[in-house]
């Protein structure tokens, strides 16, 4: 474009300007696109051009970064098993995930954040088709949460359901299984999480901790238990409980962790 003259010169401003798609993007090609653009300046370099996990970073990291092709999304608010919603996948971009190379992405204009949540939901064609599962209803923290009586039925509750099997009696990811579980979906190894050591990986608030047991972790061995909390028979399990839960697992915390 060759711009000369007054006019040409204001003509080729504006030109220009709506070339460059980053601020006002709205139609789910122009947030592809733009998704496009800021995958490829901040994501690529883990988790690959194809968004196979394969990016050049991959190999010198322990936890390895996700591959989006497989349609298998450890951190959600949906059901054992199905997709994740844009408010999941953008909470995680926007955070970041605690104890693995994940970054934080707070910094970055929340359009650019919504718009790689677009792009990297492409990886996977069959989003479209079978879309996120309706996501659990996160109730307001109750004012028992971390009361006395609270934790010991917690701890109660942490026995009945067997954690312990895989997290240890005292929560320390310890348990008897835990050194024979199978690889993960992706064929890494899995261990259970530590309570011990403060912020979870998928967020450090209490609705976090009841979050990953209502709906658990796809692809891993940490199961779902929404079904048995979400109808309480009033003996073995009662309302509250899940939260009865919670309390006793941020009981075990002896390091407070500054991660976010
Ligand atoms: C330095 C490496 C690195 C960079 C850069 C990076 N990630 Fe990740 N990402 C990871 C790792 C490692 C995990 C896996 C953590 C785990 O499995 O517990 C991950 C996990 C995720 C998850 C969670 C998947 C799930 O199972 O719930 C999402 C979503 C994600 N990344 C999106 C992005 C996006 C979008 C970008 C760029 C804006 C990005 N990541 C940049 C390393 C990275
Ligand atoms: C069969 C083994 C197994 C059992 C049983 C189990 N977990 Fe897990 N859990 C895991 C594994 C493995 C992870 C780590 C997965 C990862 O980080 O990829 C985990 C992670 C977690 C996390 C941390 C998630 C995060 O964001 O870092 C919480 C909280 C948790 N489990 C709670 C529980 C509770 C509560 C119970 C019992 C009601 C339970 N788990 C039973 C295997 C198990």
């Amino acid at each position: 474009m060759r711009c000369a003259g007054t006019l040409r010169i204001a003509l080729c401003v504006t030109l220009w300007l709506a070339a460059v798609p980053l601020a006002g993007a709205q139609t789910h090609e122009e947030m592809v696109a733009l998704g496009q653009q800021v995958y490829a300046t901040y994501c690529v370099g883990c988790h690959g051009a194809d968004g196979d996990g394969e990016g050049p970073g991959a190999a010198m990291l322990i936890v390895k970064p996700r591959d989006f092709t497989s349609g298998i999304f450890k951190f959600r608010s949906t059901p054992n098993g199905a997709l994740p919603t844009d408010a999941d996948l953008l909470r995680i971009v926007t955070d970041g995930i605690n104890r693995t190379a994940m970054p934080n992405f707070r910094l970055v204009p929340e359009v650019e954040r919504r718009a790689v949540v677009v792009y990297v939901k492409t990886f996977f064609p069959k989003w479209e088709e079978r879309g996120a599962g309706a996501p659990l209803f996160l109730p307001a923290e109750p004012a028992f949460l971390g009361s006395p009586e609270s934790i010991v039925r917690g701890a109660e509750l942490y026995e009945m359901l067997d954690c312990g099997r895989c997290h240890g009696a005292g929560g320390q990811g310890d348990g008897p299984s835990a050194t024979t579980l199978v690889p993960d979906s992706w064929g890494n190894p899995q261990h259970p999480f530590n309570f011990t050591q403060g912020a979870l990986k998928g967020g450090a608030a209490p609705v976090d901790v009841y979050r990953t047991f209502m709906t658990g972790l796809n692809g891993t061995a940490m199961p779902s238990y929404g079904d048995i909390f979400a109808d309480p028979d009033g003996e073995a399990i009662r309302e509250g409980d899940a939260w009865n839960l919670v309390s006793y697992i941020l009981s075990l915390r002896t390091q407070e962790d500054s991660a976010r």
